[in-house]
């Protein structure tokens, strides 16, 4: 068994912060998305690892997250000129999976369901494909399944406007080796691309034996501001343990699990967990509330902030009002430099958002 990690394509939805950066690279209680696919894909004894990456941002990826030797594993990166689709990256993937059955995950989804079950009935039912569903909400953001009673899987629909169902595909399928057939008989769609979709569709149409399991857990596609701090707020709340490093002054009151990673320094400050500091910090002044990671080298004086997520490097000082629900990205700045400005002065970058309320 094989897995193959799509983490390419364009990553448009959380725009202004993948302009620069892959989207799965974006951190989720400062760790990026993509490694926690790894460490599940790894978790269910799955080591041949090949990555899915794009020319934009496959040598920022390859640089964090190398050759596997971290997660315990081997990690074969693979470029996709274009994102033509998901099925196309299977297509181009072809060489490094060989005639092994795989695992594909994408990139930019996370979800708590160990893999383990649902890699044994693949195996167990001898599947064509396995995928997996989640009840949704808002159903035509996404893939979408009709089962019947049984589980089996009778239609599928990229992105329907009318949705058969408010069952999603979530981004994690298992696969044989029949996958590549179907998806040599399928054509790009309307938006041009090779729809995973209609290869499932395919082997569904050729009788081949198809099934669709619920997930138990939550599952977030972390492309949305909204999903990224849902996301951060889960993994705080289910697997931050309390672990003190770095410098704490006398002033300062830590409460609930916190993690301060080394070098970062903590002054007259006062953080209630569950937060999430990185290396070389600097604190000083600062209330820190509920459901916040803080991202390496960052920087907030006389700051207010909650259940929010701050990226590396960018700095925050002086606004005395609270900041919640707010993602801000790498070496951003926002600096108050008196108490209740009479102006309010931006340099903001094309399709950032700023709710002032
Ligand atoms: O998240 C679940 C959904 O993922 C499913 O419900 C849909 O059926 C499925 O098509 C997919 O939809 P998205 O619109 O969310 O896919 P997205 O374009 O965001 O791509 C998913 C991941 O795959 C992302 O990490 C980027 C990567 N990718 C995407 C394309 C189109 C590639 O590596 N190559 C590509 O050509």
């Amino acid at each position: 068994m094989k897995a193959l990690i799509l983490s390419g394509g364009k990553g448009t939805r959380l725009r202004p912060l993948t302009y620069t950066g892959a989207k799965q690279l974006v951190p989720v209680a400062n760790k990026p998305i993509l490694w926690y696919g790894i460490e599940a894909i790894v978790a269910a004894g799955i080591t041949d690892i090949g990555i899915i990456i794009s020319p934009e941002t496959g040598e920022e990826i390859k640089l964090k997250t190398g050759d596997g030797k971290l997660f315990g594993a081997h990690i074969t990166y693979i470029l996709q000129d274009q994102p033509l689709g998901l099925a196309h990256a299977v297509k181009i993937a072809q060489p490094f999976l060989g005639d092994s059955p795989f695992i594909m995950y994408l990139g930019d989804n996370l979800i708590e369901d160990d893999l383990k079950p649902f890699f044994a009935a693949f195996k167990e039912q001898n599947l064509d494909a396995l995928i997996l569903l989640r009840k949704v909400s808002n159903p035509s953001a996404f893939g979408v399944a009709k089962v019947d009673e049984q589980g089996r899987v009778l239609q599928l629909v990229e992105k329907p406007k009318v949705p058969p169902s408010n069952l999603a595909l979530v981004g994690v399928y298992f696969f044989s080796t029949a996958i590549h057939h179907a998806i040599a008989s399928i054509q790009p769609s309307a938006r041009g691309e090779l729809e995973i979709t209609d290869a499932i569709q395919a082997l569904i149409n050729f009788q081949k034996p198809v099934e669709a399991l619920q997930l138990r857990g939550w599952w977030l596609d972390t492309g949305k501001k909204d999903d990224l701090l849902e996301a951060n707020r889960i993994i705080l709340d289910t697997s931050l343990e309390i672990d003190l490093q770095g410098e704490i002054d006398s002033n300062s009151q830590i409460i609930g699990r916190v993690e301060i990673a080394a070098g970062s320094k903590i002054i007259n400050s006062t953080i209630r967990g569950p937060v999430i500091i990185g290396k070389d910090c600097h604190l000083e002044n600062c209330f820190i509330g509920p459901y916040t990671s803080i991202a390496d080298g960052v920087k907030l004086i006389e700051t207010d902030l909650e259940h929010s997520v701050i990226l590396q490097y960018a700095q925050v000082s002086g606004v005395h009002q609270r900041i919640v629900d707010s993602v801000v990205g790498q070496r951003a700045k926002l600096e108050a430099t008196v108490r209740r400005p009479k102006a309010l002065r931006f340099l903001i970058g094309d399709d950032s958002q700023v709710e002032l309320g």
